[in-house]
């Protein structure tokens, strides 16, 4: 994999907040879960003071089920089609969470929207990483409407997730160029590099503020 090229992280990378007891989180994922991967590798390394206490996925086939079981992180898929209204779904993934005495929650590849009635269970508490330079390119298919857009600048941003959706203050971002030659493939690769690189420190950054009760002042 390309490793080698330019980029830029705001704020600049400093060192892990400790946290003892670890901070508990809950990760919520949809896909691959190469993010979630990184946090695994962080926890193993004890690098990073998490203990992550569950996977919630909400697809059968996703990736990230078999990272969490290798290192048997408790997982559970929540499928939307199984519930008849939407709050009967989130209720099903807030009560998960809840059971798990999760501190924050942590959206990485989180490709459900989710409505006020789940964000307001956890004020503050749900960070989401998003593969643009928010508030550039919102959405679902932001790496291909950068490269459409004739963008030469992209990036990744991780937010507190508020209603709007990929909206919310930000807490980290990452910047890099788009090459000529880039399709949605090879700009995603260097993308998913800065995404390890900035939502394991913005996690290490939420769980300060969670910890100290500092976001009213954020
Ligand atoms: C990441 O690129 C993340 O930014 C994106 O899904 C990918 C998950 O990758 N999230 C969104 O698009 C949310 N709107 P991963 O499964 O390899 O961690």
């Amino acid at each position: 994999m390309d490793k080698s090229f330019n980029y830029i992280i705001s704020p600049e990378i400093s060192e892990f907040r400790r946290f003892s007891p670890k901070l508990k989180i809950g990760v919520l994922a949809s896909g691959n879960g190469t993010n979630f991967q990184e946090l695994i590798n962080l926890s193993e390394k004890e690098e990073l003071d998490i203990d992550i206490k569950v996977l919630i996925t909400n697809k059968d086939d996703a990736g990230c089920i078999k990272r969490a079981e290798s290192v048997k992180i408790p997982h559970k898929i929540i499928r939307s089609e199984d519930f008849s209204q939407k709050d009967l779904f989130e209720l099903e993934i807030i009560n998960t969470l809840n059971n798990f005495d999760v501190e924050l929650i942590v959206m990485a590849g989180w490709m459900k929207i989710v409505t006020p009635f789940f964000i307001n269970k956890f004020k503050n508490k749900i960070i989401n990483i998003h593969p643009s330079l928010l508030p550039s390119y919102k959405g679902g298919s932001a790496i291909k409407d950068a490269i459409l857009n004739g963008s030469k600048i992209t990036g990744c941003s991780v937010h507190f997730v508020e209603e709007e959706v990929d909206s919310g203050s930000l807490i980290m971002q990452a910047a890099l160029s788009i090459r000529d030659d880039d399709n949605i493939e090879s700009l995603s690769k260097r993308i998913h590099i800065l995404e390890h690189k900035i939502l394991p420190h913005s996690i290490s950054h939420a769980g300060f503020l969670i910890r100290s009760n500092f976001k009213e002042n954020y």
